[in-house]
């Protein structure tokens, strides 16, 4: 009797426990540093967990010869709370992912066609390169400064899974060449010449 009753009390609390199983993304409304607000789950659909964003290639007809293709919390609602995401790294022969990082999380990057040369360096300046090859993965802890370039001569495809949502992204070029920051700071923060730091905003779209 004892038994069925601690059983049946057991059911009524399995059944009325509020466990949210998902939190889809409502883009709608801005996000936040705890990620975006859900979605109501009466309108969520099984699309809010599928991507078929990442099937084809991004333009490489740019500057760095390479595309990212984000599955992040914005273009898959449904890792939105999960702590991870995804994205494609398509790289031409000669193209190049710039020294970049990622605030929010560490990077897992799988190879699946061509070569990669990819590296991240520790906040002892220590140096971790190596080339991959398909198959091959290589993890870019949170927050370091990494890079890939394309080791072959056919282009590369890879996939970069991430451990957060939202693992944004900041290019150290761009921040340091592709805003409005006075050259005279640049050339005083980066010890770089006058010429150089001219041109390289020239190149970068910067100003000032
Ligand atoms: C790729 O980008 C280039 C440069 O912005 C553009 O001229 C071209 O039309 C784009 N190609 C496609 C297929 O979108």
């Amino acid at each position: 009797m004892i038994h069925i009753l601690l059983l049946l009390s057991l059911f009524t609390f399995t059944t009325h426990a509020a466990v949210q199983d998902f939190c889809v993304a409502d883009v709608k409304f801005p996000e936040s540093p705890a990620g975006y607000a859900c979605k109501p789950a009466t309108v969520v659909t099984v699309d809010d967990f599928v991507s078929t964003g990442l099937r084809a290639s991004g333009n490489l007809s740019n500057i760095i010869k390479a595309a990212v293709t984000p599955a992040f919390a914005a273009q898959l609602p449904g890792v939105n709370g999960l702590g991870i995401s995804i994205a494609r790294l398509d790289l031409a022969p000669g193209g190049v992912v710039p020294m970049h990082t990622h605030p929010g999380g560490s990077e897992l990057l799988l190879v699946t066609q061509g070569f990669i040369k990819a590296g991240f360096i520790s906040s002892a300046n220590t140096v971790y390169v190596k080339t991959l090859q398909k198959g091959d993965l290589m993890v870019f802890p949170q927050g370091l400064l990494h890079f890939q370039v394309n080791a072959g001569g056919v282009t590369a495809v890879a996939f970069a899974s991430f451990s957060s949502a939202t693992p944004g992204l900041q290019i150290l070029d761009f921040a340091l060449f592709a805003n409005d920051l006075p050259s005279s700071l640049v050339e005083a923060t980066t010890f770089l010449d006058d010429a150089t730091v001219k041109k390289l905003k020239a190149v970068l779209g910067g100003t000032g």
